[in-house]
């Protein structure tokens, strides 16, 4: 009998802009103020990409340091998936412009779209592949540069988003390294929750369109704070149970990056302390579907994700979407 293949995480690593908007700037643009932002989510500054840069440069460069860090070299990548909610372009996807950029010759590339939580859409899709045998080596990334779909002039919205992009690789892994769990969800009655109106097929760009401000993004902020709340919690709780983990069992809790609050309402929810729970939305902000990448990237780098950790990973975000994971490193 052939022996089941494990997929885990071999290496980590993240790209951010260098420019920082602080929430003193942000003071100049709308009315708003540093309290009243530290106060109701956390964030302190968030990093914006330059004009004319896109996603898939911090794409690239985030898949380059984590092919680094996994002594994995490009040309052996089977599959790179890339999450995303602003792609360079509507087509080609994203992740050929950065299969062509590092080199990856031989292997397959896609976008795939689940606004916050599609890291962990990615993984469980790699994850998949790989443990069926099919494919190798991938390259899960997560990018977004949120700054391009948002209104300035909007103060319920522009404070939250900043732009980055983070990666995994993922591989095949001995011992009680890997994945052991992923729960997926999605709710499409909350899709007006979160979305970009126009630009799509519904509605395609106008000149009307632009004047009308449906090129940016819309967010009813309660409702989605509410639904966030409860699916981190329902969702770690799923992989916990099909996993066979306690809540001790976690080393170190991994959240999408939206709010604090929401991220210390399932610290909370799980009796984690704070050492035990990864935050990064005071100095990035939220990053869509790069918060979760990149957070671990930072835990890893610095020393706090271990080899032998055992990290659950949670998200949610647009569509309705949710997901989480459960990973021993
Ligand atoms: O990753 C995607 C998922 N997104 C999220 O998870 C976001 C979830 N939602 C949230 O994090 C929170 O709902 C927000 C941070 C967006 C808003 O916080 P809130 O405590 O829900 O505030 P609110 O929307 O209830 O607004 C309270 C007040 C309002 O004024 P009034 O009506 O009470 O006079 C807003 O107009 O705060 C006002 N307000 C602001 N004031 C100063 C809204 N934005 C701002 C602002 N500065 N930037």
């Amino acid at each position: 009998m052939t022996e089941r293949i494990r997929a885990g995480i071999l290496g980590t690593g993240s790209a951010l802009p260098k420019r920082v908007l602080s929430n003193a700037d942000l003071e100049k643009m709308v009315d708003t103020s540093d309290e009243w932002i530290v106060t109701r989510t956390g964030m302190k500054e968030r990093r914006i990409a330059e004009p004319g840069e896109a996603t898939s440069d911090y794409a690239a460069a985030a898949a380059e340091r984590a092919l680094e860090a996994a002594g994995v070299a490009a040309e052996d990548v089977d599959m790179i998936l890339c999450a995303t909610v602003t792609p360079d372009m509507m087509f080609p996807a994203t992740a050929c412009l950065v299969q062509h950029r590092i080199g990856a010759v031989k292997a397959g590339a896609y976008d795939l779209s689940a606004a916050c939580s599609g890291f962990l859409y990615g993984l469980a899709n790699a994850v998949s592949m790989i443990e069926a045998g099919r494919i190798r080596y991938a390259v899960v990334i997560a990018g977004d540069l949120l700054s391009r779909i948002t209104d300035y002039t909007d103060r319920s919205t522009c404070v939250l988003f900043g732009d980055g992009a983070g990666a995994v690789v993922l591989g095949p892994v001995e011992g009680d390294r890997g994945f052991y769990a992923f729960d997926l969800g999605s709710d499409g009655g909350g899709a007006d929750y979160l979305c970009l109106p126009a630009g799509g097929s519904r509605m395609p760009a106008t000149a009307e369109t632009v004047a009308n401000k449906l090129h940016y993004l819309r967010m009813q902020g309660q409702e989605t704070f509410k639904f966030a709340v409860r699916a981190m919690a329902a969702s770690t709780e799923k992989v916990l149970t099909q996993s066979g983990f306690e809540k001790e069992d976690i080393d170190l809790l991994v959240p999408h990056q939206a709010n604090i609050r929401i991220i210390d309402a399932a610290r909370k929810r799980f009796g984690l302390d704070e050492d035990k729970v990864v935050v990064t939305v005071h100095k990035y902000g939220n990053t869509s579907a790069s918060s979760i990448p990149i957070a671990l990237d930072e835990a890893v780098r610095e020393g706090r994700a271990k080899p032998g950790d055992l990290l659950v990973m949670v998200g949610f975000g647009g569509g309705l979407t949710w997901g989480a994971t459960a990973v021993r490193l």
